[in-house]
């Protein structure tokens, strides 16, 4: 079982392919609805409908001729084992939304993982592209952008190892607080 953060990764590493210049990445968990929400929308290239067709459609996965690697498959059915759906909304140009949920106390949701890891690495991935990352539980939100820790880091390297060992704590610290409210 692949934890959550870790198809976040994959998913915002297809933006970054994409060329995006804007990523958001947005977790909303609701306990209250036992559904958990995942949202990755780029501004990156989009992509045909053959593609889309071809990542979405369950015949197409299970074929050896398929030119596309198995990303969004493999989460489509992390979902769907788990009363969810994934969708994708992109546009050539435009860029690309993926929109998933699955049902949160099901016995195979995966955990979320090491989300600040996670959001490390993709900051560290990142050539002149922004990213923001927003996590809901119920009521409370947090959220952080690598443009306002660009500007009170001023002078500094966003990814310096120490400032990106930072982000990670910072991002761990404060998604437990939403979670021990
Ligand atoms: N955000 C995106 N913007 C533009 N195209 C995308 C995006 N996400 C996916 N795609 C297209 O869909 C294809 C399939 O993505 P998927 O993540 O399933 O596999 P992959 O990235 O090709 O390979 P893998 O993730 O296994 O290394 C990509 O090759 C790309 O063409
Ligand atoms: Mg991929």
């Amino acid at each position: 079982m692949k934890e959550l953060s870790m198809h976040i990764l994959d998913i915002a590493m297809n933006s970054v392919k994409a060329n995006a210049s804007l990523i958001e990445i947005e977790i909303m968990d609701s306990i209250k609805d036992d559904v958990l929400k995942i949202i990755i929308n780029d501004n990156g290239n989009g992509m045909s409908k053959e593609i889309l067709n071809q990542v979405t459609n369950p015949f197409y996965t299970t074929r050896k001729t398929r030119k596309v690697g198995l990303g969004l498959p493999m989460l489509k059915e992390a979902c769907e084992r788990c009363n969810g759906n994934l969708t994708i909304d992109s546009t050539i140009g435009k860029g690309t939304k993926v929109e998933c949920c699955f049902e949160r106390s099901n016995i195979d949701r995966a955990p979320l993982g090491n989300i600040g890891d996670t959001i490390m690495t993709i900051i560290n991935s990142l050539v002149d592209c922004e990213l923001i990352y927003k996590h809901k539980v119920d009521m409370l939100t947090f959220s952080v952008s690598t443009t306002e820790i660009k500007e009170i880091l001023e002078n500094v390297d966003i990814n310096e190892s120490s400032v990106l060992l930072w982000i990670k704590e910072y991002i761990n610290e404060n998604i437990k607080n939403l979670y021990n409210y």
